[in-house]
């Protein structure tokens, strides 16, 4: 894919661009230009307009180490990581642009934080791992969203039905349906102005240095109340 088309220039009204290089890092290259961006003199450009026979041997050189390394799946895991970390970005970005209390700013941007451990069933991931530090309305939110986010594939997937309809009598329905179409949905667009990982993290650390199953709810719940016994044993920093 070309760059120019990843970002979607023709939808933004600025395509064509005005020059397109490749493959500057596999030792060729060339470029495209509009007639306005052509150099006016000879052999400014000496590599890409003349050619460059030894750059055919390096570049014979790279595609061995490509194919031999398996770069290409390799480059793959890694692109997913780096995708993951900025749909988490965004995802809080949303949520403080739309108002959200720190708390589920927080939840935003942590809720794919299993994605890469385990996809079907990240949501349990997220929501285990905050449970102590959030409100259960929260929680449930983190553990359901990968099932109201199918709302958003279901058709190109062949889905029978929307599953997220299972749930229509839980009191939470509405807050995951929201968290879905708000933040985590839209999160994926790469001209939305996403806020820096150093933006949040102090609101991480707010959000865990509160004290386990803060919320009264919890006490209610007989597997919190049993974790928060046994933790009352543990020994503390004082
Ligand atoms: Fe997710
Ligand atoms: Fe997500």
């Amino acid at each position: 894919m070309w760059a120019h088309d990843y970002w979607q220039l023709e939808e933004h009204g600025l395509s064509p661009p005005d020059i397109m290089t490749f493959a500057k890092k596999l030792q060729t290259a060339g470029y495209f230009a509009m007639p306005h961006m052509r150099p006016k003199e000879g052999y400014r450009i000496f590599n890409t307009w003349m050619g460059d026979p030894c750059k055919v041997l390096l570049f014979k050189a790279v595609v061995k180490t490509i194919k031999e390394e398996n770069l290409l799946d390799r480059v793959k895991s890694c692109g997913v990581k780096l995708t993951m970390a900025q749909h988490g970005l965004q995802a809080a970005t949303r949520a403080k642009d739309d108002g959200a209390d720190e708390e589920l700013i927080v939840c935003a941007l942590l809720h794919d934080i299993g994605e890469l451990f385990q996809p079907i069933s990240h949501g349990e991931l997220a929501a285990s791992w905050l449970r102590p530090y959030i409100s259960p309305q929260n929680y449930w939110v983190l553990e359901h969203h990968e099932i109201f986010q199918s709302h958003y594939y279901q058709h190109a997937m062949n889905m029978p039905k929307d599953v997220r309809d299972a749930f229509k009598d839980y009191p939470y329905f509405q807050a995951c349906c929201d968290f879905c179409e708000k933040y985590d949905a839209p999160a994926f667009d790469p001209t939305y102005e996403t806020l820096p990982l150093s933006y949040f993290e102090p609101m991480v650390h707010r959000v865990f240095a509160k004290p386990a199953y803060w919320h009264p709810d919890w006490k209610k719940d007989p597997i919190c109340a049993a974790k928060l016994a046994c933790a009352s044993a543990y020994p503390t920093a004082e």
